[in-house]
């Protein structure tokens, strides 16, 4: 994949997966800017890139506010001529039950993923549309804004929100040439550590630099972030010109195509349901087969569950 010539934004690329996408952009020939809250992290990569031979700068700033947003795209546009890629990973978490979790928590989370996401998504859509030569908006999703979280209200209604606004985007970007789609990463990072099931796991692999059980890596899709980079260089790529508008799953060794949300069951009723018709017909009519909910447990084979 070659990217030379083009130029990228990656939020959150301090560390975890936003290090590992802009490494690879950058490894393909992309001038990468390299956002964080963390000014230690954020020139390490810098440094990383730029000792590699790559082109790089960092902007250290909070992803959430249009202000944040316009100054990542004015670094592209100033230190490297232009836009081409946004790639909108910042994020944290603040897990809580729904009823433990305050206001706070919830509008932390919402403002740097799902705002984030709107704020430099626009920003780099109005650039991208002046320039008039196309672009890339890569999104950054979860499985659990697909299928919901126990104890992530705010995070899996952020990552749900951003696949919508992929899809929305990808309409409304089309004629601009425009490509939006969302990526549904998972990885070992210091966000999964702090998942209990996969954190023995992941540290006894630091620990022993042995790969992850190869039921980690097919079954739970769980790997390195370099595993997940490859699909972010394809979407920054012109190889990728005609997907947009998906949710792709990425991890370990796998590669998914999310589906599109749809009408699953569906009945009518000569002028209209009421509560007593529908509740006499739902369980062998459109209720017959309801939708699961939840990211499945892990199926964790018996020779690994001591380390779990
Ligand atoms: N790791 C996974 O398996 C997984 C799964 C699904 C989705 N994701 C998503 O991928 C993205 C990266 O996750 P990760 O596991 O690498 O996390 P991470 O915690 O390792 O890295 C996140 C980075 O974002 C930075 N950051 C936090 N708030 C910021 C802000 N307001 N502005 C700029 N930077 C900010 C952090 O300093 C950190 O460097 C997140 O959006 C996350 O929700 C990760």
């Amino acid at each position: 994949m070659d990217l030379s010539g083009k130029v990228a934004v990656v939020t959150g690329a301090g560390r975890g997966l936003g290090r590992a996408y802009a490494e690879a952009l950058a490894a393909a020939g992309a001038a990468v800017v390299v956002n964080d809250v963390d000014a230690d992290a954020a020139a390490q990569v810098v440094e990383a890139v730029t000792g590699d031979g790559g082109r790089a700068r960092s902007v250290v700033a909070p992803v959430g506010s249009a202000e944040v947003a316009d100054r990542l795209v004015a670094t592209a546009v100033k230190e490297f001529g232009r836009l081409d890629v946004m790639v909108t990973n910042a994020g944290i978490l603040r897990d809580r039950v729904l009823w433990k979790m305050s206001d706070d928590d919830f509008d932390a989370v919402i403002d740097v993923h799902l705002r984030g996401t709107f704020t430099c998504a626009r920003a780099a859509a109005i650039r991208m549309r002046e320039q008039g030569s196309g672009g890339r908006l890569i999104l950054i999703s979860s499985p659990a804004g697909q299928r919901g979280n126990f104890g992530q209200t705010n995070y899996a209604a952020a990552k749900a929100g951003i696949v919508a606004m992929a899809r929305t985007w990808a309409l409304e970007l089309a004629r601009a040439n425009i490509t939006v789609n969302a990526v549904v990463p998972v990885a070992a990072t210091e966000m999964t550590k702090t998942i209990p099931v996969f954190a023995p796991i992941i540290e006894e692999s630091e620990r022993t630099g042995k790969p992850f059980p190869g039921w980690l890596r097919r079954d739970e899709g769980l790997g390195t972030v370099e595993d997940v980079a490859g699909l972010v260089v394809f979407l920054a790529s012109d190889a990728s010109a005609e997907v947009t508008g998906q949710a792709i799953g990425i991890g370990g060794d796998r590669l998914a195509l999310w589906s599109h949300p749809g009408e699953k069951a569906v009945a009518f009723a000569d002028g209209g349901w009421t509560a007593g018709t529908i509740a006499a017909s739902w369980q062998s009519g459109v209720g017959a087969d309801p939708e699961t909910y939840g990211i499945p447990a892990p199926k964790v084979p018996a020779s690994d569950v001591q380390g779990v």
